[in-house]
């Protein structure tokens, strides 16, 4: 029995761990994701042809992303990720095609994930820093 209690603490202990360092790569990948992010939407105003990269970088900080909410069962988060994901590819290509408006009106399907997610998963900790809900 003792043995048991033990192998489940270590279990237990180790789930812990093993949430916090999903965290930790969900922070990083939105610390990249708000500034990058913004970049584009000047970027698709201004027709900069570096847009395109921009917009690759966002696909692939969406993926750590969905797969934080897939393993807390998140099924929204889940969507919003594929969502933003989808949206900034499509902006990858109409960008890289010149196809400016278009893309624009991507870009305000891409962001308003933003603002759909964290509206539900995002709360402000008491030293003003971002968590997850
Ligand atoms: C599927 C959910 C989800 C989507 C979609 C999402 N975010 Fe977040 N975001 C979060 C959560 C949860 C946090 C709080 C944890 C954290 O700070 O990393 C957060 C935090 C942030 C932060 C604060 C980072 C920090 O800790 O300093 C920024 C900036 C940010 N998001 C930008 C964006 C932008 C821009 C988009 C849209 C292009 C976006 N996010 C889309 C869930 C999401």
């Amino acid at each position: 029995m003792r043995i048991l209690t033990i192998a489940g603490c270590v279990l237990a202990a180790g789930s812990i761990l093993f949430a916090a360092a999903d965290e930790a790569a969900l922070q990083g990948a939105m610390k990249e994701i708000g500034p990058v992010c913004s970049g584009l939407g000047k970027k698709i105003k201004a027709k900069d042809a570096t847009a395109s990269a921009d917009a690759r970088r966002l696909v692939a900080s969406f993926s750590p992303v969905q797969k934080f909410f897939k393993s807390r069962k998140a099924e929204d988060g889940v969507t919003f990720s594929k969502t933003a994901a989808a949206e900034f590819k499509t902006i990858g290509k109409l960008t890289a095609q010149g196809k400016w408006d278009e893309a624009d009106a991507s870009f305000k399907k891409a962001t308003a994930t933003c603002g759909g997610c964290h509206k539900t998963h995002r709360e402000k900790a008491a030293d003003g820093s971002w968590k997850v809900k």
